[in-house]
């Protein structure tokens, strides 16, 4: 499929193949628009199931990841327009919805939005030259894509309000430190160390690494006991899986990691 906003290529090869998606926008630094946001959950969605894929990575360029919700767009709204849902924050739960890990390459700007999605994804790979900011507040308003909440589940509630009360920019290696992501890297080697990450999944159980992706995420929204009783029957649901009776098998007749998983 082509798109207008986005580059969505598969890379490697054999049956666990990675799944980018670049952000294309660059003249806007990768401003976010609902075209951008409708594309980018369609490449998902198409990455997720197809079987081959066995992890997505998205990327930005090298001057911005994504620099925010489109202001220019925006800046004709009423409160309908804003609230109506015609917004670009319709399609940003598909993000949340898709089982395979995710991994944020950011280099450059992710501000105000591009921030948020780098937060939905499951690990972030941040280059040396990367800065992370909640600045809608210098626009009159407020992170509308989930930097209140996630920024605040992530790095603490006084660190977000620091951060979205001033509206002020983190370079990465106080990203790294507050635990906005998860490892720095130079410049030219953020889509290399993604990709890396994303190579230890060729040949994982797929359907553990689902669960696992699944119960943590739903596990941060309730409490612990919910949390615990999720966990307890994602657990034992994996008992019906091919790849578990393999795990153990192979564990018991040769020792740990030997096991050659069917993704089944
Ligand atoms: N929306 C639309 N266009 C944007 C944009 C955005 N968020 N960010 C940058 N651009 C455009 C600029 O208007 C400019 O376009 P022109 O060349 O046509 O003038 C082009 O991208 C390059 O930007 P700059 O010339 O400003 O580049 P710079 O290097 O001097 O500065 C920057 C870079 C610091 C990122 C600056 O562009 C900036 O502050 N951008 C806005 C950041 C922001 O406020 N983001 C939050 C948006 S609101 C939001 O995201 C709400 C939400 O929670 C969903």
């Amino acid at each position: 499929m082509t798109y207008e906003y986005i580059l969505a290529d598969v890379r490697g090869s054999g049956d666990r193949k990675t799944g980018l998606i670049t952000l294309n926008r660059p003249k806007q630094l990768n401003a976010l628009n609902d075209g951008l946001m409708n594309e980018l959950g369609a490449a998902l969605e198409a990455f997720d199931l197809d079987e081959s894929i066995g992890c997505i990575v998205i990327t930005g360029s090298e001057k911005a990841f994504a620099a925010g919700a489109d202001i220019a767009a925006m800046a004709s709204f009423s409160y309908m327009d804003a609230y109506k849902g015609d917004y670009i924050t319709r399609n940003w739960e598909t993000i949340r919805s898709i089982r395979k890990p995710v991994i944020a390459a950011v280099a450059g700007f992710a501000l105000g939005g591009g921030c948020e999605l780098a937060m939905m994804c499951d690990i972030v790979i941040a280059a040396d030259n990367a800065r992370f900011g909640q600045p809608e507040i210098k626009l009159g308003v407020i992170p509308g894509a989930g930097g209140t909440q996630r920024l605040t589940r992530l790095v603490g509630p006084s660190r977000a309000k620091d951060l979205i009360f001033t509206g002020r920019f983190v370079k990465a290696d106080e990203a790294l430190a507050i635990g906005l992501v998860d490892r720095v890297v130079a410049a030219d080697k953020v889509y290399d160390e993604a990709a890396e990450w994303a190579a230890q999944f060729a040949g994982a159980a797929t359907y553990a690494l689902r669960a696992a992706k699944e119960t943590i995420d739903r596990g941060l929204e309730v409490d612990l006991e919910t949390g615990l009783g999720i966990e307890r029957q994602q657990f034992a649901a994996l008992f019906a899986t091919e790849d578990r009776t393999i795990g153990m098998q192979s564990f018991v007749e040769s020792g740990p990691g030997k096991a050659r998983f069917v993704g089944r």
